[in-house]
């Protein structure tokens, strides 16, 4: 069990937002230096093949307004593994994207991306990067990721968090499960646990409280709540209640 989850915020949307006009307001940058002062443990970023949020130009500010660590999120293709190595982000994380999908859906198929992949695990890695994969709670995927060297797999919580929306306990227990059984394998065969996605204020404590996860990656709700009490009040609840579930046994 570690102590302390962390939190990283995604701010991903923020940038979403700006761009919706054009222009420079709201800036990601000052999201990020917000997010740092409410109690992130780190600044998540996707720097999507389209640019639809995140840009080119932002990578540098971002990690001018923060200390924290910056987990960028990407797609396993050469220009952007230019651009990481450029960038050096403390974790590069390795997500599916498609062009015509709304967010990240469904996790990546390590277990086939093998030779493609594994280089630049390597590249990465050489470079000073930790490496971490955004896959399925399934443990064939946990090894594939394992045997190419991944650090980190972040658990898609996607389908617990629509199970829970939808109102179907039973199955919504069943994903947790399959996430907790995924984290509790990882830590056994040395690789770090984190998950992530869809997750809310009403979603995030039987996740939080899986005692092998270290950090939980959250965005889309946090800026949504932003909208009603500002960012920096959102990410400081979302703390609260993250570290009440490391500290209070979950039903
Ligand atoms: N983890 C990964 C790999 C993601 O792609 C995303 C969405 O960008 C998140 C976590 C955060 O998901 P959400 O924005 O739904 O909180």
């Amino acid at each position: 069990m570690t102590e302390r989850i962390r939190l990283g915020v995604n701010i991903d949307h923020v940038a979403t937002i700006r761009n919706a006009r054009g222009g420079a307001h709201p800036d990601p940058e000052r999201a990020a230096a917000l997010a740092t002062e409410a109690g992130a443990d780190g600044i998540t970023l996707h720097l999507r093949e389209d640019r639809r949020h995140i840009r080119d130009g932002d990578l540098d500010r971002i990690r001018a307004a923060t200390d924290l660590p910056i987990n960028m999120e990407m797609a396993a293709a050469p220009d952007m593994l230019e651009i990481a190595l450029r960038f050096k982000p403390e974790t590069a994380m390795f997500v599916p994207e498609k062009r015509a999908e709304l967010t990240t859906e469904g996790g990546l198929d390590a277990a086939r991306g093998h030779n493609h992949l594994a280089d630049y695990v390597r590249k990465l890695k050489d470079n000073g990067s930790r490496v971490s994969m955004f896959i399925e709670p399934d443990p064939v995927q946990l090894l594939a990721a394992h045997r190419m060297g991944a650090d980190i797999t972040e658990f898609h919580t996607g389908r617990y968090v629509e199970l829970v929306q939808a109102g179907d306990a039973e199955l919504a227990a069943r994903e947790l499960d399959r996430i907790r059984a995924c984290a509790e394998e990882a830590v056994r065969i040395g690789v770090e646990p984190q998950a992530g996605h869809g997750l809310t204020y009403d979603t995030v404590q039987p996740v939080a409280a899986i005692g092998e996860i270290t950090e939980l990656n959250i965005g889309h709700f946090l800026v949504g709540e932003a909208v009603f009490v500002g960012l920096g009040e959102a990410v400081r609840k979302m703390r609260e209640l993250i570290d009440d579930a490391r500290k209070t046994p979950q039903p």
